[in-house]
């Protein structure tokens, strides 16, 4: 397998993730003002896909060809690029994350972008890079591995809670058929739960864990795509990222939180 990037290497994928997360998200946040309709429907009725969606990850995914023509690629509405001979560092993006809000004027989504060591599979990838943009509030996470989770100059830092309970967030997905699934494993954390947030964006949800504004998050269906950044943004915070199966984030669950609190939603849900 080639060389994936050392230290001086990963900088110079941050500055790139940066730099494109930024044009992608103005430009989200312009045809946002413009006016958003759906163009497709993807897994249900309600998992939708905007033009926009498409016409951003079009734009990341040719600003980082140009930049860097032998990565690899995988995007929620493109897919993967085609495969010729291992990769050194592939490319996982979300040019939209947080849709439904996105189509509702509601002003929380974001832009995600991650680098990867290797094939875009959380079994086996090493996250090199993560940002995640919300063009509607300026604010930019950012992570390299190794150096910290970074909000602008802040360094982030996962939360222990306190005496009154964890803050946490989940979702429910697009699919009626899991949400029974989905209320009784919520009904199951609420106990030591202060009160549960469920805001539509999994990166922003992963980011707001890693900067202490929420203690814990977990959710079942998650795609690479959703959680390869932010989960990135956990770990340089201090965190623990998990799920299922044997430990992995992905379809089955994401977990994440600082260790005594990810251990307790890991007992809750997976009862
Ligand atoms: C979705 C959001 C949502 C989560 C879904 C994701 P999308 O991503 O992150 O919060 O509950 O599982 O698919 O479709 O808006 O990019």
């Amino acid at each position: 397998m080639p060389e994936s990037p050392e230290p001086d290497g990963l900088d110079d994928l941050l500055a790139l993730a940066v730099d494109v997360a930024r044009e992608a998200g103005e430009l989200a946040r312009r045809r946002r003002t413009e006016g958003v309709s759906v163009a497709a429907t993807k897994s249900t009725i309600a998992d939708v896909v905007t033009e926009a969606d498409r016409e951003v990850e079009q734009l990341i995914r040719r600003r980082l060809a140009d930049a860097r023509p032998q990565d690899g690629f995988l995007g929620e509405e493109s897919g993967a690029g085609e495969a010729s001979g291992e990769r050194a560092v592939t490319w996982v993006v979300d040019p939209i994350d947080g849709t439904v809000n996105y189509l509702y004027g509601i002003p929380h989504f974001a832009v995600s972008i991650a680098a990867v060591a290797g094939e875009p599979d959380a079994r086996s990838w090493r996250q090199l890079v993560g940002v995640v943009y919300n063009p509607m509030t300026g604010e930019l996470f950012h992570a390299v591995r190794g150096g910290g989770a970074w909000l602008g100059e802040r360094r982030l830092s996962v939360s222990t809670p306190g005496e009154a309970g964890a803050l946490v967030a989940t979702g429910f997905g697009y699919d009626p058929a899991t949400h029974d699934g989905d209320f009784a494993r919520l009904r199951r954390v609420m106990p030591f739960a202060r009160d549960v947030r469920r805001a539509g964006a999994a990166s922003l949800d992963l980011a707001f864990v890693a900067a202490g504004r929420l203690d814990g998050y977990f959710e079942r269906g998650l795609h690479p795509w959703d959680h390869a950044a932010g989960g990135l943004l956990v770990l340089e915070a201090g965190g623990v990222l998990g799920g299922m199966p044997d430990g992995v984030p992905g379809r089955e669950m994401t977990i994440a939180a600082g260790a005594p609190l990810a251990e307790r939603i890991s007992a809750a849900v997976y009862q």
